[in-house]
């Protein structure tokens, strides 16, 4: 059922407490955190600027990292209050606390229009406990929960789901923000009925994370396109050599029975017909984990179904990327999650960049409806320079996952329905 949003509030001087995902990856440089990619602050500004216009009095809250309850100070939302100000163009105030009189004392005092960041919600065991007298004193800051954080709303924490309970007990309004609204549009009512053809590109390492998506996507989609390193586990499936690809040997059931209903179901399910392989080889060098680097060398195509015993799968071959491209060129709904193979290094990302610019031809020449679903594809669709030129980008990684799957977000379920 459709939730109640931001745009159905009358917030006008209402203490306002908007959880958001400020989660952003972030590196140091000369001794000061940088954040290197604020997509994930971008996309809540329209949730902002309606509050602001509305005359709500703004209190945000996020989580960054998993500090398990210590004040570590590398995950500070300090850097991202600046950030936010600078793209709002208009101040935001930061306290290092989320909970407490110093806390309360300033949300008191903001007038219709300020924004105020709390410091970092994990920075308390009680926030990932969803600790009931935690989420009281976060309540106790405000009039109105709103939640923007689609990306965290697989999470039954203090801040995505217990607050929410808090202020709905004592009457008080909890509403999607604009983001989270557009989330389960386009990951969900878009894709309850999509215009067919409807075409799924799956990528990344591990058939496991991906395995419910799967079963979920083969009762909807009119061809399946498989990449990544989860190729391999079909390949073996089907009893082909996989060398020393990444490979779960102990998934090859599910993989089998994934493409039994494929063939009960009519649904094209594509593998790679060729891959682009190398040959690991130890260095030594440590990486920060303390174990060898490895180069991946010798990258040839292989047209063989089977791998050689000393080479891995790193990226799908220039045959299959031709036989993928015209595949979504004739779809009318593409879902895409999960790059074709280790897109990071420039020799193994020629496949994920020749599906990134196929989905984009296939929306802007066709007027296909294309749906990117977070994490890894992003990143690699943003590398290619082609990240504003899909219908929708998710900002989820496991939220979006799960929620493809079809389960309930408690983070969602926690919002009043739009009745
Ligand atoms: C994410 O980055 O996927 C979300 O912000 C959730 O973070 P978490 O996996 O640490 O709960
Ligand atoms: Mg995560």
């Amino acid at each position: 059922m459709a939730k109640l949003t931001v745009k159905d509030l009358n917030v006008r001087g209402k203490r306002v407490l908007v959880r958001v995902d400020y989660n952003v990856p972030m590196e140091e440089k000369d001794g000061q955190m940088v954040i290197n990619d604020a997509t994930r602050i971008h996309e809540t500004l329209p949730t902002l600027e309606l509050l602001v216009n509305q005359g709500a009095k703004i209190i945000l809250m996020a989580h960054l990292g998993r500090p398990k309850g210590q004040r570590d100070p590398s995950l500070s939302l300090r850097p991202v209050a600046a950030k936010l100000a600078d793209m709002l163009g208009r101040p935001v105030a930061f306290v290092d606390d989320c909970i407490g009189d110093k806390v309360e004392k300033t949300a008191g005092l903001l007038q219709p229009g300020d924004i105020l960041l709390l410091e970092n919600v994990r920075y308390y065991n009680e926030e990932e406990a969803n600790d009931p007298v935690f989420a009281e004193k976060l309540a106790k800051l405000a009039d109105i929960y709103v939640n923007d954080a689609f990306g965290a709303a697989h999470r039954a924490h203090a801040s995505t789901e217990g607050v929410a309970r808090v202020i709905a007990k004592r009457g008080g309004q909890c509403a999607a923000g604009l983001l989270m609204e557009r989330e389960l549009k386009f990951l969900g009512d878009e894709l309850e009925n999509p215009a067919k053809p409807f075409v799924v590109i799956l990528g990344g390492a591990k058939v496991s994370d991906k395995i419910k998506v799967i079963d979920r996507l083969l009762e909807k989609a009119d061809a399946i396109l498989i990449g990544g390193a989860m190729t391999y586990t079909f390949r073996l499936a089907l009893g082909a050599k996989v060398g020393k690809s990444l490979v779960e040997p102990d998934k090859t059931d599910v993989a089998k029975s994934a493409l039994d209903k494929a063939k009960t179901r009519n649904v094209q399910f594509l593998l790679p017909s060729d891959n682009m392989v190398a040959t690991p080889v130890k260095t030594d060098k440590l990486n920060k984990k303390g174990k060898p680097v490895i180069d991946l060398t010798n990258p040839r195509v292989n047209t063989e179904t089977d791998i050689p015993d000393a080479e891995e799968g790193v990226d799908i071959g220039p045959a299959t990327a031709k036989t993928y491209s015209d595949f979504i060129q004739k779809a009318k709904t593409i879902l895409w999650n999960g790059p074709m193979g280790i897109f990071e290094d420039p020799r193994f990302a020629v496949g994920t960049f020749a599906v990134a610019r196929a989905v984009v031809d296939a929306t802007q020449k066709n007027g296909a409806k294309s749906i990117i679903g977070g994490g890894d594809s992003v990143k690699a669709l943003n590398k290619s320079g082609l990240g504003d030129k899909v219908t929708f980008m998710s900002t989820g990684g496991g939220a979006s996952l799960e929620f493809l799957e079809g389960r309930v977000l408690p983070g969602v379920a926690a919002l009043a329905d739009n009745s």
